[in-house]
């Protein structure tokens, strides 16, 4: 069987959406987007029999951070070499471009590709579920515009600035948008997502359990899906015991994994849930 690689276009998202389903993961024709907007060139489809059956996408931010994401096989086409295949282009496409740190989120299929191509575990992840019976009939307006400040503070969270892709997030689900300011700081903050099978909370960034709490709860409300994902960062000493009181369960785990100098690491420590495994 020849497979073909190639450069994804927006005429493959469609391909994409097929394979992301057959993988239950939450994206959307959105999310596909957002990476052919920010990095046109960096996203690959690998194409058989006349069909799509692999993507690999990236994201760069501040040309020092590259993030692998949307790494996905058709079923049927898995354990012939074209995952790591697909791997290896996106990396030489990166590496082409000097960009010095490539991080991704991998799921337990995916660990062993991206280790045998040097990525390390940084910390763990754990995607954790929510599903209500009766979710709030009508979702609530946006709040006044805090995504400034947000920006700022999630620069310094994250480790590197992605101003564009959050502005995205902020544009396509204002009502998700959510910050807590105290003597002129902010010290808690959250985006979300309308998924393709639930409503995404992150980023979530909290520094004190009361926050972390009113965020969450005002998220919840705000939210008018039966299911509601997050993906918390399993070593905050809050964000489980808070997801568990509102009767969040595990879903699955995933690793941050990293490839080459971890320069700029943010303060993982200060983020109950990243925004998801294919942004970081
Ligand atoms: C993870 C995923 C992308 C891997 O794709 P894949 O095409 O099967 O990957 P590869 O074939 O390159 O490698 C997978 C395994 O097949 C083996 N393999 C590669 N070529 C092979 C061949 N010709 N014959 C038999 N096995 C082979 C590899 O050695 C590897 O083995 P290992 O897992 O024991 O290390 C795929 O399983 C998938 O889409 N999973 C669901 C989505 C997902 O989790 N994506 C990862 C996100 S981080």
């Amino acid at each position: 069987m020849e497979v073909h690689y190639r450069g994804m276009t927006r005429d493959d998202i469609r391909a994409g959406m097929r394979l992301k389903d057959l993988a239950g993961w939450n994206q959307t024709a959105r999310d596909w987007e957002r990476f052919l907007e920010a990095n046109p060139e960096g996203c690959f489809v690998a194409e058989a029999s006349g069909r799509i059956v692999g993507t690999s996408a990236s994201i760069v931010y501040e040309r020092r951070l590259a993030w692998v994401g949307m790494v996905l096989v058709d079923p049927e086409f898995r354990r012939r070499g074209i995952g790591l295949r697909l791997l290896d282009i996106v990396l030489e496409f990166l590496d082409a471009r000097h960009i010095p740190t490539v991080k991704l989120d991998a799921t337990p299929e995916g660990r062993p590709i991206y280790e045998r191509r040097g990525f390390v575990a940084e910390y763990a992840i754990e995607r954790w579920s929510l599903e209500r019976p009766t979710p709030p009939a009508r979702p609530a307006e946006p709040l006044p515009a805090l995504l400034p400040t947000i920006l700022k503070m999630d620069c310094e969270v994250f480790g590197s600035d992605r101003s564009w892709l959050l502005s995205s997030v902020d544009r396509d689900a204002p009502e998700f948008t959510l910050a807590h300011e105290a003597g002129g700081h902010v010290v808690a903050y959250a985006l979300g997502r309308h998924g393709s099978r639930a409503d995404h909370l992150g980023p979530w960034m909290a520094a004190t359990e009361s926050v972390a709490e009113e965020i969450l709860d005002n998220f919840l409300r705000r939210s008018a899906r039966q299911t509601i994902f997050v993906d918390l960062v399993k070593a905050h000493p809050l964000a489980e015991k808070i997801l568990r009181s509102r009767g969040f369960v595990f879903s699955r785990p995933l690793a941050r994994m990293v490839r080459g100098p971890n320069t700029h690491p943010g303060c993982p420590e200060l983020l109950s849930a990243v925004l998801g495994p294919e942004f970081g």
